[in-house]
């Protein structure tokens, strides 16, 4: 039987290998590479249904096909709760079997496309729940793995919303200390005097208010990660106070007679220039040192172009999700919207925008209409074609999804257009000659798109 089945695959085209019990079997699918087992339930040294948990156990594991005897169909069933990929029962005929080992192999083969699939799009678009296809997003997720088993300080710097609580929320959840708490304090939101006993806590009596003790968040965070936002707010005296704690690893809280030894990773954030502060004073160079052992940046949203769409899809489907909206994509003319849009709010603005398209649409796909925010969009409404897009033209320009020659021709126009038709005066004010004015103008002309005013005629 063993010598049939082989001969009438390998006329198929498989690769067969054949062992002559299931102990010989097990060991060679350890062995690796056997995409399909074909077994009978029936062996001398081994049942069949032995051998199937002890082949779903290896990972990956292979495919299987249980071979049983006629009427036995509790075998059968057990055989495919065990995680057998089709049963065939005694007598079968050949091509039967070959069908069934063509649909196991053909799904497997899907399968790990799938997986391929799915991998290389995480790998290139998304790392936990931070969306980035830019080289320097990719290069972050490499650098946020890399750092995941360190302790050191790391100083994450950007603009307003470039996503800098979430790079330190990455670096604490894949870190082990992801069990223990991640703690993030705004050190530009609390009075000095406040934020000292919050952070450090302090004893019973340290002061009038100090009615108990208070832990202080180092002491919250001991084991995990502290998050001081907008570090270069820090007051000097606190500057001071927390240099020494990171220096020493302890910390005492006002009041205390002895200090206790602290475990705490700290990630600190700015979108202020602290290099700036430094050379100022304001910010204290030791304590600059001790907090960018690493630092990360962040670059503005419209210095990475590349993570627009990838971006606004991500938050389209969540949105979409939460509002139970069944919107699934931009229309063509919003992505060109919004990849000539400055951004200046970065991610959190566009995270906005999309929330507010897709709270704004009736349809399945998002519209430069549903983009009412965005420069671009406003140019599209024919109502106002007018003075609103001289905020910025060349987003218009870019929503419009001009290419650089057809804005060229635009602009000279508009130029001539202003200038009466004087091609002279044109030229000088375009910073050509005359007659390379005159040799684009013939060519607009022959193109026929345009009609070339003749002096003195007016706009
Ligand atoms: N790469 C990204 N992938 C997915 N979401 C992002 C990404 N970057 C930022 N966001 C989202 O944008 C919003 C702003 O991010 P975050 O709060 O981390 O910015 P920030 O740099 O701390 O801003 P600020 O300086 O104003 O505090 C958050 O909702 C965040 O989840
Ligand atoms: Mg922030």
């Amino acid at each position: 039987m063993r010598t049939l089945l082989q001969e009438a695959l390998e006329e198929d085209g498989y690769t067969v290998e054949t062992a002559s019990g299931g102990r010989a079997g097990i060991e060679r699918v350890k062995q690796g590479g056997i995409d399909l087992v074909v077994s009978d339930v029936k062996m001398p040294d081994l049942d069949g249904l032995d051998m199937l948990r002890e082949i779903k156990a290896v990972s990956p594991s292979p495919h299987v096909i249980t071979i049983t005897a006629f009427g036995s169909i509790d075998t059968a069933i057990r055989a495919v709760k065990l995680g057998a990929f089709d049963y065939i029962t005694k007598p079968f005929d050949v091509d039967q079997l070959i069908l069934s080992v063509q649909k196991a192999l053909d799904e497997r083969a899907l399968r790990s496309e799938l997986a391929r699939l799915r991998d290389e799009v995480q790998r290139t678009y998304r790392w936990g729940n931070i969306i980035g296809r830019s080289g320097v997003m990719q290069e972050m997720f490499a650098l946020i793995r890399r750092l995941s088993r360190s302790s050191a300080s790391v100083l994450v710097t950007g603009a307003s919303g470039t996503g800098k609580e979430l790079v330190a929320k990455a670096l604490h959840f894949n870190s082990p200390r992801r069990d223990r708490p991640f703690v993030a304090i705004n050190c530009a939101a609390i009075p000095d005097t406040l934020l000292e006993s919050e952070l450090f806590g302090y004893k019973r009596g340290a002061f009038t208010d100090a009615r108990s003790d208070r832990a202080g968040l180092f002491v919250e965070a001991d084991g995990g990660t502290l998050f001081l936002d907008e570090i270069a707010e820090l007051a000097p005296a606190l500057q001071a106070k927390l240099l020494r704690v990171l220096q020493e690893g302890e910390i005492r809280p006002l009041g205390a007679a002895r200090s206790q030894k602290i475990d705490v990773r700290v990630v600190a954030a700015t979108n202020k220039d602290l290099e700036e502060r430094l050379a100022n004073g304001s910010f204290r160079e030791d304590l600059f040192y001790r907090l960018n052992v690493i630092h990360i940046h962040l670059p503005a949203l419209r210095d990475r172009a590349e993570d627009i769409l990838p971006l606004a899809e991500h938050f389209l489907a969540t949105s979409a999700g939460k509002a139970g909206k069944d919107i699934r994509a931009f229309h063509e003319a919003a992505k060109k919207v919004m990849l000539g849009y400055g951004w200046p709010g970065n991610v959190r603005e566009l995270e906005n925008v999309v929330e507010r398209a897709v709270a704004l649409t009736e349809g399945t796909l998002i519209r430069v209409d549903d983009l009412p925010a965005l420069p671009g969009a406003r140019v599209r409404a024919p109502e106002s074609s007018g003075d609103g897009d001289a905020a910025d033209p060349l987003a218009a320009a870019a929503a419009r999804g001009l290419t650089l020659s057809e804005l060229e021709r635009e602009y000279i126009m508009c130029v001539l257009a202003a200038e009466g038709g004087n091609k002279t005066r044109a030229a000088q004010r375009l910073g050509l000659d005359r007659k390379t004015l005159y040799r684009k103008l013939e060519e607009y002309a022959a193109s026929g798109t345009i009609r070339i005013p003749n002096e003195g005629e007016a706009k």
